[in-house]
């Protein structure tokens, strides 16, 4: 019997900072209403015309993380890429890590569960890991969301929340039980797809329907979120998978030590710390620099939570996440 453990992590974010400030210039929003609403001060966007992409940032967290491990890129027995925002419709961006980094043809899987993509990812190479089919598995979550979003009053509400960026981790077999995953928890509510969405391009609606169109006004290209409605299933739900993260392994709330969920937005962080009754120091949010970067959010923070020596041995870590689907998830970690 294995169990799976964190062994190396890294993270990517461009070095473009967007202040809330400069948002201000190109729609009509405040730096008030974004901090008041959300925490967050700025994000990272790539600049347009770099040629950084969701693969090319994947593959710096990648490479770091693969340092941090201590393990050869031989050694790495497959992939699973999480994003929402892919280099290309087809083929999925696993296969461009698989090439950028130079690795052995190994497997290569794409995740599209959006902000609970890390949350699946994991959940799918501890099940490998476990059945002892691979030893080390790369996962990767990399957004590169500022090119999709309309920058504009009419898209304000999706555009001021979300950033770029990359975090990935080896996941790693041992033998020490002690260690390592505990449990993963992953839900899906298909009936509220639509709530948080980007219709297009898609199958259905593909170039010539878009021209042929006389009512396209590109809105279905962009990011549609129904703020409210989404924020209120987000904190029922986040706070659902963490109840049942505890219950499974006949723990406590009292338990957790570190708590990093998916940083969709401080209010939700701040309703789910309160109901947990947890001290600030217990809860990690680093939205406020970053925005909400999906898919890299979760491994984006607990790459910082590693860098702060924020973690000891045998520590309870929980991960928990929400987002479009409606998918949810959650994962308790021994350290
Ligand atoms: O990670 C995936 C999961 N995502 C989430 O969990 C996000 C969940 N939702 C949210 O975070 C919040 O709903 C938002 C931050 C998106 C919006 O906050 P809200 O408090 O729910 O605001 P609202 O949508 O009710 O909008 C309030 C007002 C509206 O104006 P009126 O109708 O009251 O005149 C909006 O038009 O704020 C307006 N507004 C803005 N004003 C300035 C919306 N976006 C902006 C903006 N700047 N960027």
């Amino acid at each position: 019997m294995k169990t799976s453990i964190i062994k190396g992590i890294g993270y990517y974010v461009p070095e473009n900072i967007v202040k809330n400030k400069d948002l201000e210039k190109i729609m009509d929003t405040s730096d008030e209403w974004i901090q008041e609403r959300t925490g967050i001060r700025e994000r990272r966007w790539v600049l347009e015309n770099s040629d950084e992409s969701t693969s090319s940032m994947g593959t710096e967290a990648a490479k770091k993380a693969i340092d941090n491990a201590g393990i050869s890129h031989d050694q790495i027995d497959f992939i699973i890429f999480a994003t929402l925002s892919p280099d290309y419709f087809f083929p999925g961006s696993g296969v461009l890590i698989q090439r950028n980094l130079g690795l052995k043809e190994v497997g290569a899987l794409d995740i599209r569960n959006q902000c609970s993509g890390f949350i699946y990812a994991l959940s799918i190479a501890d099940q490998y890991i476990k059945s002892g089919m691979y030893k080390n598995i790369l996962i990767v979550g990399s957004e590169l969301h500022s090119g999709g979003l309309e920058k504009s009053t009419r898209g304000r509400n999706v555009s001021v929340i979300f950033g770029d960026g990359a975090g990935a981790v080896i996941l790693q077999a041992s033998d020490d039980l002690e260690k390592g995953i505990m449990s993963t928890h992953l839900h899906s509510e298909g009936k509220y797809a639509e709530e948080l969405a980007v219709i297009s391009p898609a199958t259905k609606k593909w170039i010539d329907k878009l021209v042929e169109d006389p009512d396209e006004d590109g809105s279905s290209y962009a990011p549609y979120m129904n703020g409210n409605f989404v924020f209120k299933n987000a904190v029922v739900r986040f706070m659902e998978v963490i109840n049942e993260a505890l219950v499974k392994n006949n723990l406590t709330k009292e338990a957790i030590d570190l708590l990093i969920p998916h940083q969709a937005n401080l209010r939700i962080s701040q309703f789910v710390q309160k109901q947990l009754a947890l001290p600030n120091e217990k809860v990690y949010n680093n939205i406020m620099k970053y925005g909400n970067t999906t898919a890299a959010s979760i491994p984006i923070a607990l790459a910082e939570v590693i860098e702060k020596d924020m973690l000891n041995e045998g520590d309870v870590l929980c991960l928990a996440a929400f987002g479009s689907g409606f998918t949810w998830g959650s994962a308790l970690i021994r350290w």
